[in-house]
């Protein structure tokens, strides 16, 4: 995104000598406006820079030289600040780097984004965009639940310093959340609206739309950021900007790292955000390093594949589960019944059910450790969105810290068990859910 990787923006008002730059991306072909998938396999990035190179080289430095002090200066306007949009030169490591911004520029094109940055994880994707959005006094309005370190991150550690939050339950009403809103105005300067839909872990919707409508109604003059952590459809099957969200986060951990062997993070959105969530990822480094980036560009180029492939998996296999004595209900997108809110919201936001969803057992944490403990192919432990396919207990794992009241008003009960689905075979995976039932 930066712009020294666009020949279009080269003139030098300094008069330094230009860096070689990539010639422009080819974006469409004959009128047509290429895909996502398409553009993942050379998007951004130009071989003949990199020795005719076909994949990008990556790039272990942790500084760049510049071409002559003036750039320099200019590149630190960019880094500091003083002019928004970041460096359009290459500076030092925990600023930018190469890999960094091909990756940024290729995250951007599933969402339609003006800009994106990449993180050393998902988490400190969330905690670098609330350091740079809220300050103390400051009120943060979520949807609940929302995954566990990110509730402790704004109940416990930004509360150390004087942020407090109002929350709504993911499936609320219009009406409800503009309660909770009008609560957080009389409370104090309400900076951050911070979604999660669907949760983790119950799958819950949030109608983005509707938070969208409430935030312009009462906070129409400082229109905080609304931002979304679209980690369990995204990017392939909910495109949060295009129903009123600016900011969408993503634990790249999850479906785009999709071979459970990276931890990254990812923001997209629009400039006017993502340029103080930039300023604030330069001061504190939490950029995601080169290696991660280029797994993670070669990740890209399968993520409509294997996320297709999972999804269609996860149907089958949520087909049998639906009717199977031993399960109570799943918590699966495909399954929400027609005529009720979430099904409405499902309609409008989403274009895929996903691969990950909750199978909630006749019994409790015994039946959902005897089930856990006797599969085969589905590996027990806790991430998602990876080739293969895991399973977890939520209340006695990622959840575990949540206190005991909010896990029973969330839902997080001990014959909760989240699967997540992967690439494998479909009917390998029904053989060895049906065993472990029997097991049960
Ligand atoms: C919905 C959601 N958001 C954020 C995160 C945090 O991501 P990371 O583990 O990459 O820091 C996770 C991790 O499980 C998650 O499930």
């Amino acid at each position: 995104m930066t712009d020294h990787k666009n020949p279009e923006t080269e003139a030098d008002l300094t008069g330094a000598t230009p860096r070689r730059r990539p010639k422009a991306d080819v974006l469409e072909v004959g009128g047509r406006k290429l895909s996502p998938s398409t553009l993942m396999m050379g998007h951004a990035f130009d071989p003949m820079l990199s020795e005719g190179s076909l994949k990008p080289p990556i790039f272990l430095t942790s500084t760049f030289v510049f071409e002559n002090a003036a750039a320099g200066k200019r590149h630190f306007e960019g880094v500091t600040g003083k002019r928004p949009g970041g460096a359009d030169g290459l500076v030092y490591s925990r600023f930018n780097g190469p890999n960094q911004e091909i990756l940024e520029d290729r995250l951007g094109i599933w969402d339609e984004a003006e800009d994106a940055l990449v993180f050393s994880s998902g988490m400190s994707a969330i905690a670098t965009l609330m350091l740079a959005l809220v300050k103390p006094g400051d009120v943060i309005v979520h949807s609940a639940p929302l995954y566990a370190a990110t509730e402790t991150l704004i109940g416990r550690i930004l509360g150390r310093f004087g942020v407090t939050f109002l929350d709504f339950p993911a499936g609320a009403t219009e009406a409800e959340i503009e309660a909770v809103v009008a609560k957080a105005k009389a409370q104090g300067n309400v900076s951050l609206i911070y979604l999660e839909s669907p949760a983790n872990p119950t799958n819950a919707l949030v109608d983005i739309e509707a938070v969208s409508r409430v935030r312009d109604r009462l906070l129409g003059e400082s229109k905080p950021p609304i931002a979304i952590d679209n980690t369990f459809l995204g990017p392939l099957w909910q495109q949060p900007l295009r129903h009123g969200a600016d900011l969408v986060v993503y634990s790249l951990t999850k479906y785009a790292g999709g071979h459970s062997d990276l931890v990254a993070g990812g923001v997209t959105g629009a400039k006017a955000w993502i340029n103080p969530i930039r300023m604030m990822r330069n001061t504190i480094g939490t950029i995601c390093d080169p290696n991660t980036a280029w797994m993670l560009l070669r990740s890209l180029e399968t993520l409509e594949l294997r996320m297709s492939r999972a999804g269609e998996n996860a149907e089958k296999v949520c087909a049998f589960f639906r009717d199977h004595p031993k399960v109570e209900s799943v918590g699966y997108l495909g399954f929400l019944q027609d005529g009720t809110r979430q099904a409405d919201i499902y309609k409008r936001h989403c274009t895929g059910a996903g691969s990950t969803f909750s199978l909630y057992l006749k019994g409790g944490e015994r039946e959902s450790f005897a089930f856990l403990d006797s599969l085969k192919i589905a590996k027990l432990a806790v991430s998602l969105g990876g080739t293969e396919t895991l399973a977890s207990c939520p209340a006695a794992m990622t959840h575990l810290s949540v206190p005991d009241q909010r896990k029973q008003e969330l839902g997080i009960t001990d014959n909760l068990v989240r699967i997540s689905i992967g690439v494998e075979n479909a009917d390998d995976l029904i053989a060895d859910f049906d065993q472990a039932l029997k097991a049960v």
